[in-house]
């Protein structure tokens, strides 16, 4: 890596040429993306836009998180969790185990370096890649020059807010699920939940804990499925069954089995969509529940389940059934969305909702020397096996370049020098 400054009165530009790919985001994907790297002998720069690793679970996450799949699921290439931690490790033994990861694998990104543009240059056959630094209190911008770009910002870089009449108008606090800790400061207060997936579940199962009075907006419909079956995880019960069954079968017997164990969940309001977990979460996203206790307090009533909202007045929320709730706070648990579509300028591999086009399993791989890890809506699992593939394939075309350069001269960087 080499780099060449220029500096003016107010901001301070810097041209950073990089030998190897540059990866966006220091993330579990981005990490793993670089432990794969290191393992093919293949330099590489990581830039995260926060001052830590794993900037969403050490900062947009709520303290009684766990992990919702068995730990073998969920862990990263080349190091396995520790033996002495938990089936299901929490948020804490999470970010440890990322930290001893980074620090194993030499991963050192660049921190308060937001990207806010990347683009392919046709002319040099090369990413350039432009930065803003946003620790310090000058303003100063880095242009990384690189022949591999990879995108590892997640399939949560930003909460999603929507739009509901009257909201701006509501006279206590609203904030995001992104931002909620714990119930413990709405101890004795009328909390809306809007949004009845993972988060929705378990900000509304935390506020009970802390003896709030939550009330949980379902707006349409929601599969709510044990965390266990016969003592097993659903979700490795459902891969297990998958080697064998179609999708549909598997959907089928996980529904029958849920009704065993959960009976009828209809009559609290929570409608099942018409298509199966699995094939809902293959086709349009849409993550299954796995509850986590949550559901015993809806049947006690201590969550009550509302339906969709009308809108918000000063102190109160008027809800699509007629009836109004006077409520204190509003915790939105509307979900995430991608950010790429701000700052990649591309528009063939990445559609406009910030994800790949191409169905899993190839949307790993994009024109250019462009990838993407960690968006095929199958979490840790699907970032690990993105990763393991992208640095192989990076790390096949960096050892022939190797082997060329030490013959000539590089055309690319006959270019960079003219930039
Ligand atoms: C509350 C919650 C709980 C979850 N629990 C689980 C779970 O139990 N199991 C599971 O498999 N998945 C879970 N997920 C899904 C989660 O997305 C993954 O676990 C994991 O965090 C994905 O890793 P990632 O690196 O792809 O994305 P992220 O963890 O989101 O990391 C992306 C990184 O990119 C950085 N970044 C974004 N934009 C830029 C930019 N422009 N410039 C520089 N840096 C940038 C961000 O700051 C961030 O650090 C959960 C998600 C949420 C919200
Ligand atoms: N421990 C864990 O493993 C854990 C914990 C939390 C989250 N997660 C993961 O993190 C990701 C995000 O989960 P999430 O629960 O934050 O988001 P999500 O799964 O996208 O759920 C968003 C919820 O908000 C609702 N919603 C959106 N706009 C609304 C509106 N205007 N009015 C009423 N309801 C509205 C949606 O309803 P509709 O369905 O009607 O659109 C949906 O119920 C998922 O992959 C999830 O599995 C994991």
């Amino acid at each position: 890596m080499f780099s060449l400054s220029s500096n003016d009165d107010f901001i301070s530009r810097r041209c950073v040429w990089v030998n190897g790919p540059v990866i966006v985001g220091a993330g579990p994907s981005g990490l793993a993306v670089g432990s794969c790297l290191r393992e093919q002998g293949v330099p590489f720069v990581v830039l995260e836009k926060a001052d830590c690793i794993a900037s969403l679970w050490q900062k947009r996450t709520y303290d009684r998180l766990k992990l919702h799949l068995p730990k073998q699921f969920c862990q990263l290439p080349n190091m396995p969790f520790p033996d002495h931690f938990p089936e299901y490790p929490s948020k804490k033994q999470f970010i440890d185990y990322l930290e001893s990861y980074a620090k194993h694998f030499d991963i050192t990104p660049q921190f308060n370096e937001c990207v806010q543009s990347a683009k392919y240059d046709e002319a040099c056959r090369l990413w350039r890649v432009k930065t803003v630094l946003t620790g310090g209190s000058a303003r100063a911008e880095v242009e990384y020059i690189c022949q591999w770009l990879v995108v590892a910002t997640g399939e949560n870089a930003e909460r999603v807010v929507p739009e509901i009449e009257g909201l701006k108008e509501f006279s206590g606090e609203v904030l995001h699920a992104c931002d909620y800790k714990s119930g413990e400061k709405f101890t004795g207060k009328r909390v809306l939940v809007v949004g009845c997936g993972n988060s929705g579940m378990e900000v509304s199962l935390d506020l009970c804990n802390h003896n709030a009075k939550p009330s949980m907006v379902v707006r349409s419909s929601v599969h709510v499925l044990p965390r266990e079956i016969f003592g097993k995880s659903t979700f490795e019960f459902a891969v297990m069954m998958m080697k064998w069954l179609p999708v549909w079968i598997v959907d089928k017997i996980l529904l029958i089995l849920t009704w065993f164990i959960m009976g009828n969940i209809e009559k609290y309001g929570l409608k099942r969509p018409s298509i199966g977990p699995l094939e809902l979460k293959n086709t349009q996203g849409k993550t299954p529940v796995l509850d986590v206790g949550a559901l015993q307090k809806i049947r006690s009533r201590d969550i009550k389940v509302v339906p969709g909202i009308k809108r918000f007045s000063k102190g109160t929320v008027e809800l699509v059934n007629g009836k109004n709730l006077e409520i204190d706070t509003v915790v939105l648990a509307t979900g995430y969305c991608s950010n790429v579509p701000y700052w990649l300028q591309e528009t063939e591999f990445f559609s406009k909702n910030g994800f790949p086009n191409a169905p899993f399993p190839n949307g790993w791989k994009g024109k250019a020397g462009l990838y993407a890890v960690g968006f095929t809506r199958r979490g840790l699992s699907g970032a690990a096996s993105d990763a393991a593939r992208i640095a192989q394939d990076i790390g096949k075309v960096y050892k022939e370049d190797l082997n060329q350069k030490k013959q000539k001269v590089p055309s690319h960087r006959r270019c960079i020098s003219q930039l």
